[in-house]
């Protein structure tokens, strides 16, 4: 029944084989859609190159740089998608960044420019990337973004990207507000703590999924695949009915008081 196929579907923060965005971006691709890749440039073509090979196997239509702290470039990245598809249908907002000192630490020394940058990049992009798409979404469309339990409650550690989930979930809020009169849903999965680039500049982010493993219902935390399947639903009409929703891909760890 999951089927997406003749769905345009961009996918952002592919960095390695062990990002959450390779999990979605493969399991929509097993559900029939057409997919677009996004990339961090950096100066020595080094992620091109990489996400390049990494994703060959999907044959992406759309494989295009996009930092999101640069207007121009998140321009030129959906310019590119109005001339090959004309539509898009699903967008994937995988990406965060905080610059370590925010990651660790006391919270109140976390200094002004890391809190700023940490917002930009984890936050604001939701709300730039969905203003770029929306009016190509002229079908309706599904946007999809990715937080985590820090961003509720206090998680040693995870400090100043907590604020900047927590700023993310209500993106999530309002921007399916606005957006729902248009048929364009827009929802968050909220992931059990995976060993990514990004996760290993938390400090301890071992001992957060040994936590998880010994304590969560199902006694173990989640893979990128299984994040991939709940996205592949999410993005499909059999969840039509779901908007403004933080759906929780953690092996039940958020429903334990300890
Ligand atoms: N790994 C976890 O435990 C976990 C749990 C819950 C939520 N998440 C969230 O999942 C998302 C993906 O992270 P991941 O764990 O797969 O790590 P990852 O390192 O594989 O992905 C992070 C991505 O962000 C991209 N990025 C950073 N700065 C950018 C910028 N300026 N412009 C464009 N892209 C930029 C990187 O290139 C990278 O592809 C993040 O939002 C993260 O907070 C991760």
């Amino acid at each position: 029944m999951l089927d997406l196929t003749g769905k345009n579907a961009l996918v952002t923060g592919i960095a390695n084989n062990r990002s959450i965005a390779w999990g979605i971006a493969q399991q929509l691709h097993k559900a029939g859609a057409n997919i677009g890749v996004t990339y961090l440039p950096d100066d020595k073509g080094r992620f091109e190159k990489k996400v390049g090979e990494l994703v060959d196997p999907l044959n992406p239509s759309i494989f295009v740089p996009c930092d999101v702290q640069n207007e121009a470039q998140i321009t030129s990245a959906f310019e590119a998608i109005a001339q090959k598809w004309g539509r898009l249908d699903i967008l994937i907002h995988c990406l965060a960044f905080a610059d370590k000192e925010g990651l660790t630490g006391d919270f109140s020394a976390i200094p002004k420019a890391a809190f700023t940058q940490a917002l930009e990049i984890s936050t604001y992009s939701l709300v730039s990337l969905t203003r770029a798409a929306k009016p190509l979404m002229s079908q309706g469309g599904s946007i999809l973004t990715l937080t985590y339990l820090g961003g509720v409650k206090v998680i040693p550690n995870y400090n100043l990207m907590g604020i900047a989930k927590a700023g993310l979930e209500m993106s999530v809020r309002y921007l399916a507000s606005e957006l729902g009169p248009l048929n364009i849903r827009v929802n968050a999965i909220s992931a059990g703590p995976i060993r990514t680039l990004a996760s290993s500049a938390v400090g301890g982010i071992l001992d957060m999924i040994h936590h998880v493993e010994k304590v969560a219902p199902l006694r173990r935390t989640v893979t990128q695949v299984e994040v991939g399947n709940t996205a592949a639903f999410l993005c499909s009409d059999l969840a039509s009915g779901i908007t403004g929703q933080i759906i929780y891909v953690d092996a039940g760890y958020e429903i334990m008081g300890m």
